[in-house]
């Protein structure tokens, strides 16, 4: 007997919104009536693990390009470039041309190389606020932390590192679908960033130093890259890790002030729980909503036969919860020993996230810092949360005393 698949109007509807789920629960409850669902513009939502790296594969799929300026009908200005530009945003040969040399620059070893400052930095910051009162946890710590850091990895000089930080956190706002007055202000931040970007450059042209920025810049001499595209790679490693990186750590504090009994293990012995931490963290509430992806050929997808063209969104909720992958899913447990070998919050395919080990080295360092300067750190407000099912969630903000 030949298998008849189901076609894309058998999808089920996303259900509406219910007051006061989690997006958790909304997720959940969406993937109970099916492994994908359909929103009404179309875009289809997939929602177990296995699906995920299913749409991370490029025989079948594709990363979205300019579509997303295409839907908003923007057709120039600093962010449109920025989306022209960078590797995130491309494909194939293009993508392998951008891609490269980031690849062979922003390596590991230079990455481990940075730990002791790194760990230095996070014990000064958190050394600063300890004892002071309440303190406003994303914006004393979780915000400055990954911009002071990635400046310092592109050699921007310290007193400038406030300055890229602002341009940062407004730019990174024209990568998401906002309001008129927000998108007039980060694109102009858009265009600062690329200005700042490109003196940078052009001091580290007029004279090397023993820095990634020199090392990547004689990667790319005489290649295929024209400026901007030199440009926009520097930028994006600015902007990719640092509203994710903030979100990470905010959300693994967060959940750990929630169970204290599992702040303690870090607090005893931190060289040993520190990084299980820090995985499961990026698990239980990812800052990372869903992944995109086009298909770009006819494919049956969870029994359904879906054209070439289709827009779907690996859901980041419910995969990293996925009863086949983790047991317990809805449990915070830093003691899981279930985490797949390539962590899926980090992406898959050849997109997968440039910054891992840079990610995973500040969210350890900050931790490390946390559990010996602050040992006694405990909530003055509600615990932040991460909010939406889109790319990178917003986050709310958290009062802690340390
Ligand atoms: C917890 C922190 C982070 C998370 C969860 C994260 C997650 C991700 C994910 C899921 C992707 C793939 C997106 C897609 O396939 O559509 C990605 C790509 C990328 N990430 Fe990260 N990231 C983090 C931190 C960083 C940091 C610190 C940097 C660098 C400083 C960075 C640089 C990049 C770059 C350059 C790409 C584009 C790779 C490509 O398109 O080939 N990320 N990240």
């Amino acid at each position: 007997m030949v298998e008849t698949l189901a076609k894309f109007r058998d999808i089920p509807e996303l259900p509406d919104y219910v007051d006061g789920q989690t997006d958790h629960d909304y997720m959940h409850g969406a993937w109970a009536r099916g492994p994908l669902a359909r929103d009404r513009r179309g875009l289809i939502r997939a929602f177990p693990a296995a699906l995920m790296s299913e749409l991370m594969d490029d025989r079948w799929t594709r990363q979205i390009e300019m579509e997303s300026m295409q839907i908003a009908a923007i057709s120039g200005g600093p962010v449109y470039d920025f989306f022209d530009n960078v590797l995130l945003f491309s494909n194939g040969q293009v993508h392998r041309n951008r891609r490269g040399p980031l690849v062979r620059t922003f390596a590991h070893r230079v990455i481990e190389d940075s730990r002791p400052a790194i760990a230095a930095r996070c014990e000064r910051m958190v050394a600063e606020l300890a004892g002071s009162g309440p303190v406003d946890f994303v914006g004393r710590l979780a915000s400055p932390l990954p911009a002071h850091v990635i400046a310092s990895i592109i050699g921007a000089p310290e007193g400038e590192v406030e300055l890229v930080a602002r341009h940062v956190y407004s730019a990174i706002r024209g990568l998401s679908l906002v309001k008129e007055e927000v998108w007039l202000e980060a694109n102009a931040d858009m265009a600062a960033l690329a200005a700042y970007v490109e003196r940078l450059i052009a001091s580290r042209r007029a004279k090397g130093a023993d820095d990634f920025l020199t090392r990547f810049l004689d990667r790319v001499e005489g290649g295929p890259l024209d400026e901007a595209e030199i440009r926009t790679q520097i930028m994006v490693l600015v902007l990719a890790g640092s509203d994710t990186t903030r979100g990470a750590l905010t959300s693994t504090v967060s959940q750990l002030m929630q169970n204290r009994d599992q702040w303690q293990m870090l607090v005893a012995d931190p060289d040993r729980w520190v990084p299980a931490a820090v995985s499961e963290g990026l698990r239980y509430d990812p800052v990372i909503g869903s992944l995109a992806r086009i298909l770009t050929e006819r494919h049956s997808v969870a029994g359904y036969d879906l054209p070439a063209g289709t827009f779907i969104g690996a859901c980041m909720l419910t995969s990293l919860r996925d009863p086949a992958v983790y047991a317990d899913p809805h449990r915070f447990d830093i003691t899981r020993t279930d985490h797949p070998k390539l962590h899926p919050i980090f992406g898959g395919g050849p997109h997968r996230c440039l910054g891992e080990a840079l990610a995973r080295l500040e969210l350890e360092e900050a931790l490390k810092a946390l559990v010996r300067l602050a040992p006694d750190m405990e909530l003055e407000s509600p615990p932040a949360r991460l909010r939406g099912y889109g790319a990178t969630r917003a986050l709310t903000p958290m009062v802690v005393r340390m």
